[in-house]
């Protein structure tokens, strides 16, 4: 929390957007160090947290809007912002969705398949499950889960639902029993959830479209900060982040340089983690990977 804001913060009167609210814990940590002029757009795909905010204690310019941050260029424009000094995107979801068993997040507490982070969306985890095939299935599970019974567990999806459909999240619990020892069942749980909420958010998708509106919304001397959660959000930010920080040299350099300055500059080559203070406070943080950029150009 400390560093995102210590990082983000270039200028004390500027445009500040957290394009994941949540509760907005990094919102008033930011409205704490920052003047009373300075503008704060905050944007959630959940529209229950903005919804819930007290807005009490914060001085400056707060917008809060219902939308993904796949579409910040719209939310930007649509609020005549034209540009911005800083981003931050802490990925995933917030504790208390994840402990809020009618969301259907959690595999230790029965609850609905449903896993939107977006509730006004058509797609849900019971979807998901009832209705891909088993290829599609298999290589979700492999892909965002890194699960390696994938392809049995898919088969015994498809098989069980003809008979029952998957309503519970314990009907998933189920199927990640038949193909995990117990010494391991939390583990797998956890991948095969993950991948599940993966597909029916998008997530992959809309982070790079994210990080890509992020980047061309930001104003010169601007950040952009990404917590990520798991290996595979944050190869995705660190595979962005070289892509656009270094690009192929025009052909008349090549023959002396093979790369040319790109449009950001990594402010952090290796990831920020969190502190040992922190994590005993909050335990959920201790994945956690921080990276840096600023615009250049
Ligand atoms: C880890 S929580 C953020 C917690 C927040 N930083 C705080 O201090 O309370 C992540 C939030 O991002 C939201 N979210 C995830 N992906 C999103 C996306 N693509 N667009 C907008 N919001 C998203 C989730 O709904 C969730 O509320």
């Amino acid at each position: 929390m400390h560093e995102v804001v210590d990082w983000l913060v270039t200028d004390k009167n500027g445009v500040y957007v957290d394009g994941t609210f949540g509760r907005g814990g990094h919102t008033r940590a930011l409205a704490d160090q920052l003047g009373s002029s300075a503008t704060l757009v905050g944007i959630d795909q959940d529209n229950s947290l903005l919804l819930n905010f007290d807005k009490s204690g914060i001085h400056q310019t707060l917008l809060l809007q219902h939308a993904n941050f796949e579409n910040l260029e719209q939310v930007l424009k649509s609020n005549k912002i034209n540009s911005v000094n800083g981003i931050l995107f802490d990925l995933g979801l917030n504790s208390a969705t994840l402990a809020d068993a009618a969301r259907g997040f959690s595999f230790d507490r029965p609850g609905p398949l449903d896993m939107r982070f977006d509730q006004s969306q058509p797609l849900t985890a019971a979807l998901v499950l009832n209705e891909y095939d088993e290829t599609a299935l298999s290589k979700i599970l492999f892909e965002y889960g890194e699960e390696k019974a994938a392809r049995r567990m898919s088969h015994a999806i498809v098989q069980s639902r003809t008979a029952h459909p998957f309503v519970s999240t314990n009907d998933l619990r189920e199927i990640v029993a038949q193909f995990t020892p117990p010494k391991f069942f939390v583990k797998a749980l956890s991948r095969v959830f993950q991948a599940v909420r993966i597909e029916v958010n998008h997530e992959f998708a809309a982070l790079r479209s994210g990080l890509k509106a992020a980047l061309n919304t930001l104003a010169i001397g601007g950040r952009l900060a990404v917590i990520s959660y798991h290996s595979l959000e944050d190869r995705i930010v660190k595979h962005y982040f070289q892509e656009e920080s270094q690009y192929p040299a025009p052909p008349e350099l090549q023959p002396y340089q093979a790369t040319v300055p790109g449009r950001i500059k990594i402010l952090t080559h290796k990831p920020i983690l969190p502190s040992a203070d922190e994590i005993q406070r909050n335990s959920r943080s201790r994945s956690a990977k921080l990276r840096i950029v600023e615009r250049m150009a």
